[in-house]
């Protein structure tokens, strides 16, 4: 089987790394602080947020994960929250006189769904919230729960909010200053507050908002790349094949050391010499499945161009070619007819805006390691 795995959470076996950020991560939840944690997507947030929350769970905490971002409306949020939180009940007979218990002031239309085993599945609703005011009151009562969960269970508990940053788009500031009553009471209960637009995320923290030091902030960087260069090596052995020296590093290198970007190339290019029968695998193999790659991802990126204005075509093109570096300098301007500095600035704000390139330092990285060599080769 593939050992390289992306796009969804990384699985044990394909889990290079981080040690250190566990061990903090697993320890803080345990002791019931309010983490956040920040990096662009794709750098292994949920990942680690997954890995911490089975090795609570093997301390014998609950544990509870809610991808904020995945709702469409602010009482959705506050439903499956609510579910999810309930859920941490493993016997459904004993959910009724529990939910009596746990909801006070709204109540739950309650299905359930359960087999004579004592396994069920259970699913509420609050159709008698209609105005923002019931809203509030349901929120109030659905961030209460997580202590109230911990107490009747007697045990600890460890909550993820992933893709918190999408909190903003819920009720404009109300949310956050209800979440933040609610948790800093909570001394059972740990948080992990995870968050993909490090710039929304970071003005969350901000000295006027709720979240201002309401507990240690997390910044996930990347992982040190002889360690995946070594993984990648040492999991193409374990599956039979000899890879040629260098090969990992020459992944990790074409993939911009982004852990997605370096386990899909990984990934395809096992798929690839595994099915031309292969047994060395080397530089060329990999080249040749990002040529692959490239041809198929050619009418997404060929869209991302024609989306782009002259100006910020320009100024991708300039990126790439100049690997992110003086893109303000007056001779790289000439070189690349950029135009004036604010003319630049301009055109990197929006392809920041629209998560082209990502700012790293003093440069520019254009965030797809794939779209950095489709525009490489195939735009003047
Ligand atoms: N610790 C890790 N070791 C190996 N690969 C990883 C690791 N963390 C993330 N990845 C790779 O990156 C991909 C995206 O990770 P994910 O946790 O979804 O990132 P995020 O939540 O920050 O967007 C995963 O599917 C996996 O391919
Ligand atoms: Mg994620």
């Amino acid at each position: 089987m593939n050992p390289f795995v992306y796009g969804e959470v990384t699985p044990v076996a394909a889990f290079v790394d981080r040690e250190a950020e566990l061990d903090r991560l697993a320890g803080d939840l345990a002791a019931g602080q309010k983490v956040f944690l920040i990096s662009p997507r794709r750098y292994g947030k949920s990942s680690l947020v997954a890995q911490a929350m089975r090795a609570l769970t093997r301390r014998g905490l609950l544990t509870v994960e809610v991808t904020v971002s995945s709702y469409s409306s602010y009482v959705a949020f506050l439903e499956g929250y609510a579910r999810a939180l309930v859920a941490s009940e493993a016997r459904f007979d004993r959910l009724t006189a529990w939910l009596k218990e746990l909801f006070t002031a709204v109540r739950p239309e309650v299905r359930i769904e359960g087999d004579t085993a004592g396994r069920g599945g259970v699913s509420l609703s609050f159709p008698s919230v209609r105005t923002a005011r019931d809203e509030a009151r349901l929120a109030a009562e659905v961030f209460a729960l997580p202590a109230r969960v911990a107490a009747t269970r007697g045990r600890r508990l460890a909550v993820a909010l992933d893709e918190f940053q999408a909190i903003g788009g819920f009720d404009g500031g109300q949310v956050e200053h209800a979440l933040r009553a609610a948790v800093q009471t909570q001394r059972d209960v740990g948080y992990v507050f995870a968050g993909s637009e490090p710039t929304l995320m970071e003005r969350m923290l901000g000295r006027r908002r709720p979240f201002y030091k309401a507990g240690p902030v997390m910044r996930l960087g990347r992982i040190p790349p002889d360690r995946f260069a070594e993984f990648i090596e040492g999991r193409f052995r374990r599956t039979g094949f000899k890879p040629e020296p260098g090969l990992g590093a020459a992944v990790v290198d074409l993939a911009g050391n982004l852990p997605y970007d370096v386990q899909r190339l990984a990934h395809e290019t096992w798929d690839d010499v595994k099915v031309a029968g292969r047994r060395t695998v080397g530089l060329d193999d990999l080249h040749a499945t990002l040529r692959r790659l490239l041809g198929e991802y050619d009418t997404l990126f060929e869209q991302t161009w024609q989306g782009l204005t002259l100006a910020q075509r320009a100024a991708l093109r300039a990126a790439v070619v100049e690997d992110g570096r003086g893109l303000l300098a007056s001779d790289i301007r000439a070189r690349h007819r950029l135009g004036g500095p604010s003319t630049v600035q301009a055109s990197l704000a929006a392809l920041v805006r629209h998560e082209i390139v990502m700012r790293e330092g003093d440069h520019y990285v254009v965030v797809d390691s794939l779209l950095r060599e489709w525009v490489a080769r195939t735009t003047y």
